[in-house]
């Protein structure tokens, strides 16, 4: 896509804007451009009384040009206004060009739940958080109800941990098989999975020395997330290995959550589960993302929905406190009926959490490449299936306790968690609202630490296990991690 701008407006978020309309798209100033090639022109003016945004969009034959005016408001920034007068402007060329109204109107982060919760701070009121959000935002009211109540909820939750509390994530980047829609970095031949036995050697050293820094610096871990990839890829002794020695350096019984996110079905065996149980894990995930045979098949996942079933119920049985499902809206070839049922299926397991997904696309996902139109914008199906995920939880008692959102979703929809009361999903809650420190261990493992100003700083393990292997335990990078923030200095 070509974007021209006159005026002063991060160029990062036109794009964004752009996506929301024209998902998928590249910005690179050496992509090939052609009489199909998208185009955005933006001029931003500061006058006295606000900030005019004047934007032409043009995609194949369709051009529209919009203006818009964002008066002078003490609630915001002359940055957040000039991005509120682009982002009107955007919104209102975009729905001429392309027929599509976004449901999150302007809203292009991935943690909508902050900006609400800052709204909140500042205006005291549910009523007046929603005016904004559908004034100024552009969100429709059922979003804008959403996200104020998932915000309170999540503000509510993450507020009772001071900053002495932090919690630990633990990364195994590997899967039985590669599932065709994903992007996840994940190790899944023979040759690559060969080698979790010095991949376990090697976060078990890395484990052990966060353990004792956490400790030196006076903080107390709250929640340990194991996630993937698939961490049930590990066979039962490396998977009990593993949890024995976490259960060494950190006292389960004093946590408040301890995931571990099992996630394909046909890893889980009821060995797995008891030596997870008996480890003092507390939540675990078990994701059907589809029951629909067809789509299974389709997607690549190699489960049934039966072996979903089985693996429910032998966890159901195994005693944890906690059953988390994904499950995927908008899978390609999935319709609202089929949608429809795997929801009434799951809810009627009353597993304690249910994750909603909107199918998104990256690069790195092989569906991308099998011709198959993976960005579909107006889907009325994903739409549909996704208010319904939200109605039939609600009638069942649960409610959405968080809520992210990822660029290139279909319909740009949302990703949701809901719970039944006493089990949202703290670990989640936390790791939205960047508030709290998360220290992290393995390949891929992001740690983030929040500093004295209040500014989140994040640490990068290498992305892949065989780099992470190279990776010397106590080398500049990774000390740098703990040396340069201390909060309790
Ligand atoms: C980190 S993944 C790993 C979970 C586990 N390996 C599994 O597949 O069940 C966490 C969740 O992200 C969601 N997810 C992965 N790829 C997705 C995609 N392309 N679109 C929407 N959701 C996706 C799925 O619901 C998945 O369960
Ligand atoms: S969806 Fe899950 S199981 Fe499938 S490849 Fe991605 S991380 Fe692995």
């Amino acid at each position: 896509m070509k974007i021209t701008i006159q005026g002063d407006i991060n160029v990062s978020y036109v794009q964004n804007l752009c996506l929301i309309f024209f998902p998928g798209q590249k910005f690179s100033e050496h992509e090939k451009e052609s009489e199909e090639t998208p185009k955005a022109d933006v001029r931003v003016e500061r006058e006295e009384e606000g900030v005019r945004a004047t934007v032409t969009l043009e995609a194949g034959d369709r051009k529209h040009t919009a203006t818009s005016f964002a008066p002078n408001n003490p609630l915001h920034s002359d940055h957040r206004l000039a991005q509120i007068a682009v982002g009107a402007a955007v919104y209102e060329a975009g729905k001429k060009v392309t027929e599509f109204t976004p449901p999150w109107g302007i809203l292009v982060g991935i943690r909508p739940g902050k900006v609400a919760a800052k709204l909140y701070d500042e205006l005291g009121t549910k009523t007046a958080v929603k005016k904004v959000l559908t004034g100024d935002y552009l969100l429709t009211n059922k979003k804008a109800q959403l996200i104020t109540t998932v915000a309170l909820n999540e503000q509510k939750l993450v507020r009772r941990y001071k900053p002495d509390t932090c919690s630990l994530y633990v990364s195994i980047p590997f899967c039985p098989t590669r599932c065709a829609y994903c992007s996840f970095v994940s190790y899944a031949t023979p040759r690559l999975l060969s080698m979790i036995p010095d991949y376990l050697e090697r976060l078990k050293a890395d484990i052990a020395e966060t353990v004792r820094i956490i400790k030196e610096k006076g903080q107390r871990i709250v929640t340990v997330y194991i996630g993937g990839g698939t961490p049930t890829t590990l066979d039962e002794a490396q998977l009990g290995g593993l949890l024995e020695f976490i259960g060494r350096q950190i006292d389960p019984a004093g946590l408040d959550e301890y995931t571990l996110e099992g996630g394909r079905p046909d890893t889980i065996t009821p060995k797995k589960l008891s030596v997870a149980v008996n480890c003092g894990v507390s939540r675990i995930s078990i994701n059907p993302q589809t029951l629909n045979e067809d789509i299974l098949k389709s997607i690549g996942r190699k489960h049934t929905a039966d072996d979903f079933f089985r693996a429910y119920y032998q966890a159901r049985q195994s005693g944890f406190k906690t059953i988390n499902t994904d499950v995927i809206a908008g899978l390609p070839g999935d319709n609202f009926p089929s949608f429809a049922k795997t929801m009434d299926q799951i809810v009627q397991l009353r597993p304690e959490n249910i994750t909603v997904h909107t199918f998104f696309v990256k690069k790195a996902s092989d569906i991308l490449h099998s011709g198959v139109n993976v960005y579909s914008r107006n889907s009325r199906e994903a739409v549909q299936s996704v208010d319904y995920s939200q109605i039939v939880t609600t009638q069942s008692k649960y409610h959405p306790y968080y809520l992210y959102r990822q660029k290139n979703t279909v319909g740009n929809l949302e990703n949701v968690g809901f719970s039944l009361d006493g089990h949202d999903g703290i670990y989640n809650c936390l790791i939205m609202a960047e508030e709290h420190d998360i220290y992290a261990c393995g390949a891929g493992a992001v740690t983030k630490l929040v500093s004295k100003d209040g500014n989140l700083r994040r640490f990068y393990m290498p992305k892949y296990p065989y780099e992470y292997l190279d990776m010397p335990l106590d080398g500049e990078d990774r000390r740098a991690i703990f040396d340069e923030i201390r909060y309790f200095e």
